[in-house]
């Protein structure tokens, strides 16, 4: 993998693939979800950050329909071609889909984009639960902004990253992922509201604490996964509730009192998917409160809870996930770990002392050898700004 994309490098391979200079250079972070597990497509909360890891797109715009991409992480050394006006539909398997189901999305809208040659990097690790696919959309918007002067609101460009997964791709994901690459502040959590769509504001992680990523290395391919049927759950809790409670909306309107009390007006199934929702949303509450107040260890415990509720009413646990936060109880410096993202396989995240963290991390790698037989991938990772672009 390509570990330090730069701007430099990433113009350097667009002059090496195509021999000429891009004009516009984008770039967008990855994101971790912090707390506030499946809430966004459910209107809740979530606190969420983006990270230092991203994707880099160097853009030129040029003649006719024939666009050229890209990827330093491709197999081979020539781009792959295709034709603007052929990209209705996406090829399994295939990288470029997101960034085709990005053009199909910007189209729907009343726009378009010219033919362009495109290079690609990224450092955000693939398939692993950080939303690389996010990055590539986000990336690939801002630079098609640029390059052929389209203009949207910043949610708006999120709502066409997300259109992509959920129109192209076939994932019907929430917008936390684009969301968050966009408005990612540096140094600071985001406190997202997805009723709103927008940030609530910035909350500061405790000084002394950093945050660590460590790989189930089970791959998360979402599109294989349960995810689309976790959100038919929630809204088959939703339609069951809302027949007594019209003015429910949303899994974001339903307390714990309320769940308790009609549980009996749905699948068992359904309402334990739904009580991990409405408990994400009210920890997610708790959890901005702890860290305003100071109180990481209280903090610490929510990620705990999170991850049991995922393990246990969720279900998007998986036994090296239950075993990488097991094994984080035992190594000092940890106060709370949790997975992060859709779930399902993919990472977990752990609140460490940043003194610590180096050797938190080797512990945890030989552990994991040792249990699964497989190297985790380890990341103390940094709280990057979201998402920008410029001529070059
Ligand atoms: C994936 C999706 C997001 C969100 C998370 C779970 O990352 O893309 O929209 O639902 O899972 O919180």
């Amino acid at each position: 993998m390509n570990k330090t994309n730069t701007e430099k490098q990433t113009i350097e391979l667009f002059e090496k693939v195509y021999g000429s200079k891009p004009e516009v250079f984008a770039r967008a972070p990855g994101r971790l979800e912090i707390l506030g597990n499946h809430t966004d497509y459910n209107e809740g909360v979530v606190l969420s950050a983006a990270v230092n890891q991203s994707t880099e797109v160097a853009l030129k715009s040029v003649k006719g329909k024939k666009c050229r991409l890209f990827s330093s992480h491709q197999k081979g050394d020539k781009p792959v071609e295709f034709n603007l006006d052929e990209i209705d539909k996406a090829v399994k398997g295939d990288w470029t889909n997101y960034v085709k189901g990005v053009i199909c999305e910007i189209r729907k809208r009343g726009k378009d984009i010219g033919a362009f040659d495109a290079v690609v990097t990224s450092t955000v690790p693939l398939s692993a639960g950080m939303s690389s696919s996010a990055a590539l959309e986000v990336s690939s918007c801002y630079a098609f902004s640029k390059a052929f002067g389209i203009e949207f609101s910043s949610p708006d460009w999120a709502r066409i990253g997300q259109g992509s997964e959920n129109n192209y791709i076939g994932i019907k994901s929430g917008l936390l992922d684009q969301f968050s690459s966009i408005f990612g502040k540096k140094d600071s959590l985001i406190y997202c509201d997805f009723r709103t769509v927008e940030v609530i504001r910035n909350v500061k992680l405790h000084a002394g604490y950093v945050l660590v990523v460590a790989n189930s290395m089970v791959k998360h391919d979402l599109v294989d996964s349960d995810y689309n049927v976790r959100r038919q759950s929630c809204e088959k809790a939703v339609a069951a509730i809302k027949k007594k409670h019209p003015k429910v909306k949303a899994l974001r309107d339903v307390s714990l009192e309320l769940l308790e009390k009609e549980k009996g007006l749905m699948d068992r199934i359904d309402y334990l998917r739904a009580l991990h929702i409405v408990g994400e949303n009210t920890r997610v509450v708790q959890g901005v409160k702890a860290l305003d107040d100071g109180d990481v260890v209280a903090f610490g415990k929510l990620l705990y809870e999170s991850h049991e509720s995922s393990r246990k009413n969720f279900e998007n646990s998986c036994p090296e996930l239950d075993y990488l936060v097991e094994l984080s109880k035992s190594i000092p410096g940890c106060i709370g770990a949790r997975l992060s993202g859709g779930g399902f396989g993919g990472i977990s995240i752990h609140l460490v002392e940043d003194k610590q963290a180096e050797k938190y991390c080797d512990r945890i790698r030989s552990a994991f050898k040792l249990r699964t037989g497989k190297d985790t991938e380890t990341i103390i990772c940094g709280i990057g700004e979201g998402a920008t672009v410029k001529k070059v």
